[in-house]
């Protein structure tokens, strides 16, 4: 039977692979795209989203406008990372295909409420959304059959601040407000995305290599990335965090390291904002509330996002 699952993005240019990859592998059904401020102010990012539909050239799933600012803060997006239309500066023209009626949650809780135990639900951006559903519909929430959120910067360094990681500290009040929800949660850090899965200039090159249109989109979208990677960091390429949270709920079995533990956000001290403390030997007495996965096959990643973006 296909899998159901449901993508909240910010649709950044790793999002866009990311929404790609689900959108093309016939072993699961998108059957809603909401969208988050993150990234990118939220029109922006509902653009992005209806293009990554249209550039997957399979199926239009509604795409919904959510959450345009985090529950509490300002919003903080990452334009120097992705570019100012967050897909390396191509400023596309505007999608074919226009977003659904109707607020995101509203549609998410009420594909969860007919779907009880079957949607999984990736999320890619900051956890607004998810948080908004789960104040709104606890108990439908609770439904949901499994979370896996691109956040948090694992077991590594953040990539915000030294402790943070960007999803995670747009907005860690929605984090910890997920984190408390009773959903079957699994984050996938930044960690995981940033050395064997890194995609280097012979990743670049192969996929150039095969002809594939859509591919060389995927590798252009990613200019503004690429240079951030070199500039901040002296790597040839980008990292692909996004879709590396699509590979483990595409297939969980691609996880070759993985804890439970009891993890907490922090939300209330200026220095660690967005911080999510993994308690990997259960110091705290704690009861675990998420999986984390802390590595995965980079050969497996590298040849699903590979067959999938062509
Ligand atoms: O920290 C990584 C997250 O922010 C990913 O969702 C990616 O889109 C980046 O912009
Ligand atoms: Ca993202």
């Amino acid at each position: 039977m296909t899998r159901k699952i449901w993508i909240d993005t910010d649709t950044a240019s790793d999002d866009v692979l990311a929404l790609i990859m689900g959108l093309r592998d016939p072993r699961v059904h998108v059957e809603g795209i909401s969208v988050v401020a993150g990234n990118l102010p939220i029109d922006t990012a509902v653009k992005n989203a209806l293009i990554s539909v249209e550039r997957a050239g399979t199926y239009a799933p509604p795409v919904y406008r959510g959450a345009a600012k985090p529950l509490l803060r300002p919003l903080y997006t990452s334009e120097f990372v992705h570019g100012s239309d967050g897909m390396g500066e191509m400023n596309l023209p505007p999608p074919t295909l226009t977003e659904a009626p109707g607020h995101a949650i509203d549609a998410l809780i009420a594909c969860v409420a007919q779907n009880p135990g079957q949607i999984e639900v990736l999320t890619l951006g900051p956890l607004t959304n998810l948080a908004l559903a789960c104040a709104k519909a606890p108990d439908v929430m609770r439904q949901v059959k499994r979370v896996v959120m691109m956040g948090s910067a694992g077991v590594g360094p953040g990539n915000i601040t030294p402790v943070a990681e960007f999803n995670i500290y747009v907005d860690a009040e929605a984090a910890q407000i997920v984190l408390d929800s009773g959903m079957p949660l699994c984050f996938v850090g930044w960690d995981v995305s940033t050395d064997e899965t890194f995609i280097n200039q012979q990743d670049i090159d192969s996929l150039l290599a095969t002809g594939s249109e859509r591919a060389a989109f995927c590798v252009r979208c990613n200019a503004t990335l690429q240079q951030y990677n070199l500039d901040s960091w002296g790597k040839v390429g980008f990292d692909m965090p996004d879709p590396t949270a699509m590979a483990v709920l595409l297939e969980p079995d691609i996880a070759t390291r993985q804890i439970h533990a009891y993890c907490a956000v922090e939300y209330r001290s200026e220095a660690t904002y967005g911080q999510v403390m993994i308690d990997p030997h259960g110091l705290l007495k704690r009861e675990p509330n998420a999986d984390v996965c802390l590595a995965i096959d980079p050969a497996r990643f590298k040849a699903l996002m590979f067959r999938l973006i062509q």
